[in-house]
């Protein structure tokens, strides 16, 4: 009964702590030397950015918003974490791992180029 009760709260509450557990970086800790030092090919060209941006629109923005602004469950990328704490190395070992317990899916499946490009658009919103 007790182990039934248990189960059932786990049950229960395993999904609302991935929902409405805050970001709190805890994935930087996973990205291994080499990529945190990788470096996009594009940095910030404008045509970089723009098709980057097209990128996001269509595939981050249901859940980060229009301009990243971060969702109810989401949070936003315009924060000091994604802006200055992370390398564009960090966020591109994120896009290709996901950390699928916390609700971010891997875009392993786009082509590299695109995965860049959503990047020099993230780090254009660097205030
Ligand atoms: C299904 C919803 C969903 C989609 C779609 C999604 N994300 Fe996320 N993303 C999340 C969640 C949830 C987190 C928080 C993970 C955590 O707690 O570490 C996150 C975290 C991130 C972070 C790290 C934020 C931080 O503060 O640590 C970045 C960067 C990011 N996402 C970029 C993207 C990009 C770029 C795309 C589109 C290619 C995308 N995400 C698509 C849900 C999503």
């Amino acid at each position: 009964m007790i182990r039934r009760l248990s189960l059932a709260l786990v049950l229960v509450l395993a999904p609302a702590a991935v929902m409405f557990g805050a970001a709190d970086g805890s994935w930087m800790r996973n990205v291994p030397a080499r990529d945190h030092e990788k470096v996009s090919p594009y940095g910030g060209q404008d045509d970089a950015i723009a098709a980057g941006r097209r990128i996001f629109v269509d595939r981050c923005s249901h859940c980060h918003g229009e301009d990243a602004e971060g969702t109810k469950k989401r949070p936003p990328l315009k924060s000091e974490r994604v802006q200055h704490q992370a390398t564009e190395g960090d966020l591109h070992w994120l896009l290709v791992n996901g950390n699928m317990k916390k609700g971010m899916p891997s875009w392993a499946r786009l082509p590299d180029q695109q995965l860049w490009q959503v990047i020099s658009y993230l780090k254009s919103l660097r205030q």
